[in-house]
């Protein structure tokens, strides 16, 4: 009886949620697509979000997180502990990589994710900027979960399966990239819970960078106590959002 059930189960996974729709198909991939600046984005398997602004994804990846967020965090740091809510593609691990390496500076990358791409589907993806010996994107996608990994002198990586709700880690970060699927399909993580629960996981300087500038995400983020500035945004983005702890 229990047997048919699963069977029923692995047969109709409309009726479930998405979370348990992945579990049961553990095999169900992302769609690729090509976004305006020539460089792919993702297209998740069961929430149908896709992963980057279809304006640019590479584009996005540098302007939001590695100009305003790490660059601005590296003019007075040289050691970044660095926290990413959703791993994604790789695409902003990657880039800071390539930032650390080219800067000299050291980035502890700590990564939470639902759900991690195989590192067999992430050779389907090329950002083609991976052209040295040292920064190999699919090493990213390699790199077992929950394992710390030096990938070279400059970037540790680790990557932490879990929902954000229940994340719950004893390290404090100088940066968080906070990229989860927009407010309208995810509104529990721009709550002010879910913000409080940054401000809380940053030291006190520390900064969040967001490509989401929606009013009430901003008025969350005030509401969990950060400064919020509004600043100029990628193509067809009137603005994106950088949030400082005092
Ligand atoms: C916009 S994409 C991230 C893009 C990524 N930063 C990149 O560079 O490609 C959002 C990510 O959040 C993850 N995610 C969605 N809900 C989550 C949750 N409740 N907890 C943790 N991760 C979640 C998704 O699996 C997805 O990888």
């Amino acid at each position: 009886m229990r047997s048919i059930l699963w069977v029923h189960l692995f047969l109709d996974c409309s009726s479930l949620s998405p979370e348990l729709t992945l579990i049961l198909n553990p095999s169900l991939e992302p769609a690729l697509l090509t976004t305006a600046d020539g460089s792919p984005t993702l297209v998740h398997p069961t929430l149908h979000q896709t992963y980057h602004s279809l304006h640019g994804a590479l584009t996005e990846s540098k302007i939001v997180f590695i100009k305003y967020g790490l660059e601005f965090v590296a003019q007075s740091k040289s050691h970044i502990h660095l926290l990413e809510m959703g791993f994604g593609s790789g695409l902003n691990a990657l880039l800071s990589w390539m930032y650390a390496n080219e800067n000299g500076i050291t980035i502890d990358y700590t990564a939470v994710d639902t759900y991690y791409i195989t590192a067999k589907f992430a050779d389907k993806i090329d950002y083609q900027i991976t052209n040295t010996d040292i920064i190999q994107f699919n090493e990213l996608h390699k790199l077992e979960i929950g394992v710390k990994k030096m990938m070279s002198n400059h970037f540790n990586l680790l990557k932490i399966e879990d929902d954000w709700n229940e994340f719950a880690p004893k390290e404090k970060f100088d940066l968080i990239y906070f990229d989860a699927f927009s407010p309208e399909s995810q509104p529990e993580l721009w709550s002010i819970d879910s913000m409080a629960k940054c401000y809380t996981l940053l030291k006190s300087d520390g900064v969040l960078v967001t490509y989401c500038a929606k009013g009430q995400v901003k008025r969350n983020l005030k509401a969990a106590g950060f400064i919020v500035d509004a600043l100029p945004g990628p193509p067809r983005k009137r603005e994106v959002t950088r949030a400082r702890k005092i």
